[in-house]
């Protein structure tokens, strides 16, 4: 099987990784791809949409695979399936789902899922006077993909005026509730019709240490079966994933690919936080090192529309994946930093901004490696990620020392 991955960072990195492995595939090209990536398939740095179609069939390739959400929305999708490719992903209506939030949150009124009350306003004016029907904090959303930037949670009136004109920059806001919970990160693959879900993982937003500073891409994630209870797992497929699988498919826009629900795990229950129509990242960094199956076999099974008999294995053991960002991350990043000691390191070291330049390995972004690792429980896999992370080093690099650990809490 010849596969093409669309993406070129960690997520991307650790996808081209887990199918490398699988005895099935025999080539792997990836468009824009990255230096980690080019360890296992062929990269090639044209990426619109266009280009990575004339790639596939140049390549003669059997499927395709997309990472970011950015192809998703402009129709990549729709684009392959016109020629009769095989791809694995939501057309460009079914990621709506992540491409707006006013039309996510519509849709979960709808479809019945649980999420935080909110309304949708198009001005200021209006803004201010929806603002009196919340309590503080308050949540401000920005329509359309923000890259997780579009989020500001207001503490007090002087805070969300402050915010309001950028937010509306977009034309359209969403106003919310804030919730009080653990946040959990629930990514199913679905072919439209029926959902199987990938384990349980957690992401780490703030930029510092116990979730302080600004928000970023995500600083860290673990993979762990005890994030959340069997009976939890239930809810979450009962309530959440299968009516929104439904519900897609009878308003004629099936969800096919990953759908991810970021989900507030709240004292009433589950409620969905976002959605995306991809793998999140670095989540998909500690979730393909603990997958024990042959990915591309249950992806292609996905792209036929076949999951019924697909099945998943996991190994016990959780993985933690650590982010080494770059200098000034999540602010405006410096580049070109020499990299040094990936490989003394005793992990996988899954590349996401790098490039090779004169003298080597440097910085090429702000979410820089990510070191993943597993041991026999979440406090050995935490320890031994973290000894590989001190292995690497490259100037102005900085990480969170806390990732997983409130993991350890529930142990
Ligand atoms: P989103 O892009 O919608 O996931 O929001 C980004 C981050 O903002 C989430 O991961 C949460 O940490 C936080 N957030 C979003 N919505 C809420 C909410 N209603 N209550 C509390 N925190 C929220
Ligand atoms: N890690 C969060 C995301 O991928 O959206």
């Amino acid at each position: 099987m010849k596969i093409q991955i669309i993406g070129g960072g960690g997520r991307e990195h650790a996808l081209a990784w887990r199918l490398a492995q699988s005895p099935q595939v025999t080539k792997i090209i990836a468009n824009p791809g990255n230096p980690g990536i080019a360890s296992v398939a062929e990269c090639n740095p044209a990426a619109d949409i266009h280009s990575c179609l004339s790639q596939a069939e140049r390549a003669g390739i059997d499927l395709t695979v997309v990472g970011p959400e950015v192809p998703l929305v402009a129709g990549i999708v729709d684009l392959y399936r016109a020629k009769g490719r095989l791809i694995f992903g939501p057309t460009a209506a079914a990621a709506e789902l992540e491409g707006s939030k006013t039309f996510s949150k519509h849709f979960m009124t709808r479809a019945g899922i649980p999420t935080a009350r909110f309304v949708t306003v198009t001005n200021l004016d209006d803004a201010r006077s929806a603002l009196e029907s919340f309590s503080y904090p308050i949540v401000l959303k920005a329509d359309g993909l923000a890259a997780g930037k579009g989020v500001v949670i207001a503490q007090n009136e002087h805070e969300a005026e402050t915010a309001l004109p950028a937010l509306l920059a977009a034309g359209r806001l969403v106003i919310e509730e804030f919730l009080i919970g653990e946040e959990v990160s629930f990514i199913v693959l679905s072919d439209g019709n029926i959902a199987l879900p990938l384990q349980p993982s957690q992401d780490h937003k703030a930029a510092y240490d116990g979730d302080a500073g600004p928000n970023t891409g995500g600083m860290g994630a673990y993979c762990d079966s005890r994030i959340l209870t069997q009976a939890q797992s239930e809810t979450i497929m009962d309530t959440i994933i299968e009516p929104t699988i439904a519900t897609m498919r009878s308003e004629g826009t099936p969800f096919t690919g990953f759908l991810y629900a970021g989900l507030m795990m709240t004292a009433d229950g589950p409620r969905v936080l976002e959605f995306n129509a991809r793998l999140g990242d670095p989540e998909t960094q500690a979730l393909m090192h603990r997958m024990d199956s042959d990915f591309a076999e249950v992806l292609h099974a996905g792209a036929r529309g076949d999951l019924k008999s697909a099945a998943l294995k996991w190994k016990n053991e959780p993985s933690v994946c650590v982010v080494l960002a770059a200098h000034a991350y999540p602010g405006a990043v410096r580049m070109g930093d020499p990299i040094h000691g990936i490989d003394q390191a005793a992990a996988v070291v899954f590349h996401a901004g790098t490039r090779i330049g004169p003298k080597g390995l440097e910085t090429a972004g702000g979410r820089v490696l990510g070191v993943t690792a597993s041991g026999p429980d979440l406090a050995g896999a935490i320890e031994k990620t973290y000894q590989a992370v001190s292995q690497i080093h490259f100037d102005g690099m900085h990480y969170r020392r806390d990732i997983g650990m409130k993991g350890l809490k529930r142990a």
